[in-house]
């Protein structure tokens, strides 16, 4: 290195300054000669002085013999070369032998003859020098001293030698101590750079100077970037966070305009009793898990706008930003009039599908107006999402049962785009799902999808063997993929999950602290042991059967009574259809009946909260509970048990989870039961009040290890990655085809 900066700096350094040298050389040398003449200018002044009186005597009785003596005596001095008296008319009264042709009186006699000049003569240059005096008989006479000034030439070419030795040898010493300190510093910065690498400080703290030398800190930017990309690369497969999401739909689909399709809208604007809107995150669990997806994304959420204020806060092309208090990305809200509502969600999407797929013994309704309505909600969300894709190749996002039409649709519209559809809830075997009418067009619809995903792999199975039996097509069981009119679909399991960490613990204080706020809400002495449900208020969720085995529960074991109490949220939903109207009737005097049965003054064994909770208040009583129960009937994966799992950062805390739900494959460390087996879930939640703590901790640590490694940003991201996969390959495939129809044609 040292001998590159040698080579690399010392010879140009060496170059700049000799070629400085030599181009400041004549002017050194015009500065000299003046000098050199200022000096015999003034000598020959001198001369004539000395000169002038013996001169005027001489020149009135010129004897030649006494000027030659006179003159010869003056001229003895090395550099006096020369000296002639002459006429004003250029005669020569006396002119000294060694003057060198051709000066002469000559030059005695020209106006300008008293300005000193400079001759050439065969011997050198001489500077000839004129004077005028006047003789002691009045009679004027001019003189030429004649100076030599060959000793000037021969000066210049010792200062010009002289002057290119300095420069080189000062370019030389210059550029060795230039390269010597620049070797030095960077020796040093370097050092501290290596030493930034290995302890892997890239930021403020990196010891290396930035404000010395700026490529250290593109160096050190550099360096920073390629380890977050590494990092990246093992956060998604090790440790998921939305930074690593976004590098996947980076890496794999590009910048890519995202769009995600649900029924539910993420925020619900409710008008306040004051006539002010007020912001709600309703109870789904397909909004708890997208949300954080298209917040680490960005991009449009296109969503029916359900809620009575939810037209006062859009801007005119019906959309507004979200989360309201840190926007960052679009909510495109839809419209729907009464009789879509009816036909399209109510009709046949949850007195129709919903209970189609889960196994809860409520007898599907399909009619051919809610079909209808279905289609054409589905047609009217293609529009909007082909209006908002504003690309080619968007990625567009399906959720749910309601949509099972929008991937044909969209692809009718865009066919270049990655389409995935997730269907949140259970798929039920070819028997049952082929009551549905309307079964073979749903099917038509998803499989345009480029990938259709399940929570399990039992439900892929299912949906395997309906397409097999309803619909003309090629399955591909080793690699899970539908080819239909040369589409294909892959079809696979991907259990959704929830964001980790969960944002709303940010906000809570110490698990502590959130028991003694829910004993004070809820009026529940400070010793208790809490039990707690969470839900929608759904026939699917087994409500009615939890309050039954914790009556159980009472019932057998009596030193509990007084002892634990089950709070309840049931979030209202679908209120409009009567089998849910039922269900409340229901469940209300179930728990009334229980709580007259075996409560007290000071003990009320069911708090039953039958209105909506927001997130951070269902997250202060998962981390109040002693236990969580989770008993639904059937469920697609049930995120209620992950979030319970999220919140408990204390480890602590027992998990009872129904076997029928998606969640029971994933958290195997929970008190697995059987929901319809009252029993059994009243044993269950006596296992859970008088576990150890140890075991409480042992089986929540390997929960919440399970949860945070498959959290929701693996789900999308994982998803998202085989879109990207499954539609290169279809591109391929097409360009393929293509260019053998067109040598076909060639032929
Ligand atoms: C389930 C569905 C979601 C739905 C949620 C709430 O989780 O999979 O798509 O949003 O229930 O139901 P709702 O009808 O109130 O949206």
């Amino acid at each position: 290195m040292l001998r590159t900066l040698v080579w690399r700096f010392a010879l140009p350094t060496l170059l700049v300054i000799t070629g400085a040298a030599f181009f400041v050389m004549p002017h050194v040398e015009s500065l000299l000669t003046g000098w050199f003449r200022a000096d015999v200018d003034m000598r020959a002044q001198l001369v004539m002085s000395s000169m002038e009186e013996p001169l005027t005597e001489l020149v009135d009785r010129p004897v030649a013999a006494r000027i030659k003596r006179y003159l010869a005596k003056v001229t003895a001095d090395e550099r006096l070369l020369a000296v002639l008296v002459c006429r004003p008319d250029g005669q020569a009264i006396y002119q000294t032998e060694q003057t060198p042709p051709p000066v002469s009186c000559a030059m005695a006699a020209v106006d300008d003859f008293r300005q000193g000049k400079p001759v050439r003569t065969p011997r050198g240059t001489v500077y000839v020098s004129g004077f005028e005096a006047v003789a002691a008989g009045g009679q004027a006479f001019r003189t030429l001293i004649v100076h030599d000034l060959s000793f000037v030439d021969r000066r210049h070419g010792t200062v010009r030698d002289y002057l290119i030795a300095f420069a080189v040898l000062a370019a030389a010493a210059l550029a060795l101590l230039t390269v010597a300190v620049a070797w030095l510093l960077l020796h040093g910065w370097v050092g501290a750079l290596i030493r930034d690498i290995r302890g892997k400080r890239f930021q403020d703290d990196a010891e290396s100077p930035r404000a010395a030398l700026p490529v250290l800190s593109q160096v050190r930017q550099v360096l920073r970037e390629i380890e977050d990309s590494q990092r990246l690369e093992m956060d998604y497969r090790e440790n998921w966070t939305p930074r690593a999401l976004q590098h996947v739909v980076r890496e794999h689909l590009g910048e890519p305009r995202m769009i995600v399709v649900s029924n539910r809208e993420p925020y619900v604007h409710m008008r306040g009793e004051d006539g002010r809107p007020r912001v709600q995150v309703p109870a789904s669990g397909m909004v708890t898990a997208l949300e954080p997806v298209i917040r680490a994304c960005s991009g449009v959420w296109v969503a029916h706008g359900s809620g009575t204020a939810d037209k006062d806060v859009v801007d005119r092309h019906d959309r507004v930003r979200v989360p309201p208090a840190d926007p960052a990305y679009t909510l495109r809200r839809v419209w729907l009039s009464e009789e879509e509502e009816n036909g399209y969600y109510y009709g046949f999407a949850n007195e129709g599908l919903w209970p189609l797929c889960h196994v809860a013994y409520v007898r599907p309704a399909f009619r051919e107006e809610d079909w209808r309505q279905y289609a054409a909600v589905n047609g009217k969300f293609a529009q909007v999402v082909a209006q908002e894709a504003q690309s080619d190749s968007p990625v567009i996002f399906v959720q749910d049962y309601h949509f099972a039409l929008l991937p044909r649709l969209v692809r009718d519209r865009i066919p270049g785009a990655t389409i995935a559809l997730f269907w949140h809830i259970p798929w039920p075997n070819e028997e049952t799902f082929g009551v549905c009418p309307w079964k073979e067009e749903l099917l038509r619809g998803m499989l345009l999808a480029d990938i259709l995903g399940f929570h399990t792999r039992y439900h892929c199975q299912n949906f395997l063997a309906t397409v097999d039996r309803y619909v003309e097509c090629q399955i591909d069981r080793e690699h899970m993929t539908v080819t239909i009119h040369g589409h294909v679909c892959r079809v696979a399991a991907y259990p959704i999950s929830i964001e980790w960490p969960p944002r709303w613990l940010e906000q809570l204080p110490g698990v502590d602290a959130c028991r003694q706020d829910v004993c004070r809400r809820f009026g529940l002495p400070a010793d208790i042991a809490i039990g707690i449900g969470v839900e929608r208020w759904d026939f699917t969720k087994g409500i009615v059967e939890r309050f039954q085995a914790f009556e159980k529960m009472l019932e057998r074991h009596p030193r509990w009574r007084g002892k634990v109490s089950l709070l309840q949220v049931a979030a209202p939903t679908r209120g409009k259809l009567p089998v849910y109207q039922a269900l409340r009737q229901e469940t209300e005097a179930v728990a009334e009946g229980i709580n007259r049965k075996w409560g007290t003054e000071s003990w009320k064994p069911i708090v039953l909260i039958g209105e909506h909770q927001e997130p951070l208040e269902v997250f202060g009583l998962y981390r109040a509970a002693d236990f969580c129960l989770v008993n639904s009937l059937h469920d697609g994966m049930n995120l209620v048990a992950k979030e319970f799992v999220s919140a408990r950062d204390d480890e602590d805390g027992v998990l009872i989870l129904s076997t029928f739900a998606g969640a029971s494959r994933e958290l195997i460390e929970a008190l697995l039961v059987n929901p319809y087996d009252i029993g059994e879930t009243a044993e269950a939640i006596r296992t859970a009040l008088e576990m150890p703590r140890q075991e409480r901790r042992d089986r929540m640590r390997l929960m919440r290890l399970t949860v945070k490694e498959n959290n929701v940003y693996r789900w999308a991201g994982r998803m998202l990655m085989d879109a990207a996969r499954v539609r290169q390959r279809q591109r391929l495939r097409t360009a393929a085809a293509r260019g053998t129809s067109q040598a076909r044609g060639a032929a």
